[in-house]
């Protein structure tokens, strides 16, 4: 755990304040008064409760620690990227928010499989939190794995401007690593002056790749240096913030293996070249075989672009290991399974998806559409922006019903797509089994691919169905499946 971590009890409420604030915030919007969301430390939480307090507001951030200009930002916490969130699986989480934006604003609670009215879509699931407001999220986390969080209104901003953080729910019986850590890989715009250059959401990016930013962060920092040892097991969980950039990550020095994806545990494999794709919003944990020679630095490529290829700030090799490990057999990784429901596919329903438009598509030029800003469909209708109310499901599902959902990317351009509230089953992928069992809330679909995924509509409610490249996400490419 490193000094950022925020755990259940170290800012904890006495059991009287948490219940005379609790009296003042049921779970709607309310104004904050002032001291409501002063902390009292060294008291006990109510016993099983993990309560967490996060603060979004505009705060500076050195993404350099020298004595060079910080970058005006949104954080939570003040923190580029907010406060890592470590939680225990299946106990009840209550997480307030507190609005000190200018702007409204959610949280939406990455892949994580909670009540709808949790799930942090502004007029969709929740009313949008308003500035100087507070919103009171609970659930109980039943999968545990790497997560994360970040704002669902007014995204491409907020979140562009930094608004993401992690959320870890802990296994009971985590793998037997030499050290755990995170990676939360973010691209930005900055100025002469280092400030976030504007112009978010211009139709000419909306409509190809999105907004790629020029500089990556590892942790909000353009220096990272993660120290090892020689000899070292370090488990990795990589997290992709940005709101555009797909990454190409060659781990392949270090022997990598996948043992979970988005959160979910899949059979443990080598990636293919010791290569890691990472789409906007997925995640991916490794355990990695350190190895090098001490005081050398070892930066990892990122070859997905590639006229673009770069390297990230990667791993310092500080000392070797007395007794280093060999990683040992590949299968005793493997991590223990989630509570997911397992798909029926025989007795499953069919829905066929396909993502239309952009530029340069095989219809030659941007779609035209009747709404001047949808620069993408799918199946023909365009919702636009982070979500609003009286969004028209694509589809009504049936709760406990299995469903397999052909997803075609008819355009030129690349598409993580994601569901809200479910992990799906990936099974195919233009015709070929996908192998490892891999769990998913997003998939990443390359210019024309067609891909199938599988689950059970057991969550209850009105769930989003979008492409995680933010740009896509508001000009068009974003739907809402709904399941009663
Ligand atoms: Cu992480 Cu609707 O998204
Ligand atoms: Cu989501
Ligand atoms: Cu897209």
């Amino acid at each position: 755990m490193s000094h950022r971590d925020i755990g259940w009890s170290s800012r904890s409420f006495s059991r009287r304040q948490a219940l005379a604030c609790l009296a003042g915030l049921a779970a709607t919007a309310m104004p904050v008064r002032s001291g409501q969301a002063e902390v009292a430390s060294g008291r006990t939480v109510r016993s099983g409760l993990q309560e967490i307090f996060l603060t979004a507001s505009a705060a500076d951030h050195n993404f350099w620690a020298d004595s060079g200009p910080a970058t005006g930002m949104l954080a939570y916490d003040g923190k580029v990227p907010g406060p890592v969130l470590r939680v225990k699986q299946g106990r009840p989480l209550r997480v307030t928010l507190h609005n000190r934006l200018e702007d409204d604003t959610t949280i939406h609670w990455h892949g994580i499989r909670l009540p709808n009215a949790m799930d942090g879509v502004p007029g969709l699931t929740q009313p949008p939190v308003h500035s100087g407001e507070a919103f009171v999220y609970e659930f109980s986390p039943p999968d545990a794995g790497t997560f994360w969080y970040h704002p669902h209104a007014n995204s491409l901003q907020q979140q562009g401007r930094g608004l993401a953080g992690v959320l870890i729910v802990e296994e009971d019986s985590p793998p037997a690593v030499d050290r755990d850590i995170h990676w939360v890989l973010t691209d930005w715009r900055l100025d002469d002056e280092r400030q976030i250059v504007g112009g978010f959401g211009n139709p000419m990016e909306a409509g190809m790749a999105g907004r790629i930013g020029s500089l990556v962060s590892i942790n909000g920092s353009f220096r990272q240096q993660e120290a090892f040892h020689d000899g070292e097991i370090v488990r990795l969980r990589l997290i992709n913030a940005c709101l555009a950039r797909i990454m190409r990550l060659d781990f392949s020095r270090y022997n990598p293996i996948v043992i979970a994806i988005d959160g979910q545990p899949c059979d443990p494999h080598v990636p293919v070249d010791g290569r890691v794709l990472l789409g906007p919003a997925m995640r991916v944990d490794l355990i990695l075989s350190m190895n090098g020679r001490p005081g050398r630095l070892y930066a990892i490529r990122d070859d997905f672009y590639p006229a673009l290829s770069y390297d990230l700030s990667g791993f310092v090799c500080i000392g070797s290991l007395s007794r280093g490990r060999a990683p040992g057999d590949i299968g005793q990784w493997s991590l223990p399974r989630n509570p997911l429901p397992e798909p029926d596919l025989a007795a499953a329903a069919r829905i066929g998806i396909t993502i239309q438009g952009g530029m340069m598509g095989g219809m030659g030029g941007m779609m035209g559409t009747a709404s001047s800003n949808a620069a993408w469909a799918i199946n023909g209708s365009s919702m636009t922006g982070d979500g609003h109310a009286g969004m028209r499901p694509l589809a009504t599902l049936e709760r406990h019903r299995t469903y397999h959902l052909s997803i075609s990317n008819d355009t030129a351009w690349w598409h993580p797509m994601h569901l809200h509230g479910l992990s799906f089953l990936v099974l195919k992928k233009n015709g070929e089994s996908v192998p490892h069992r891999k769990w998913a809330d997003t998939v990443l679909l390359a210019p024309r691919d067609l891909v199938e995924i599988a689950f059970v509509a057991d969550n209850p409610g009105d769930w989003m169905f979008h492409c995680h490249v933010t740009d896509h996400q508001k000009s068009g490419l974003m739907t809402v499946l709904r399941i009663t």
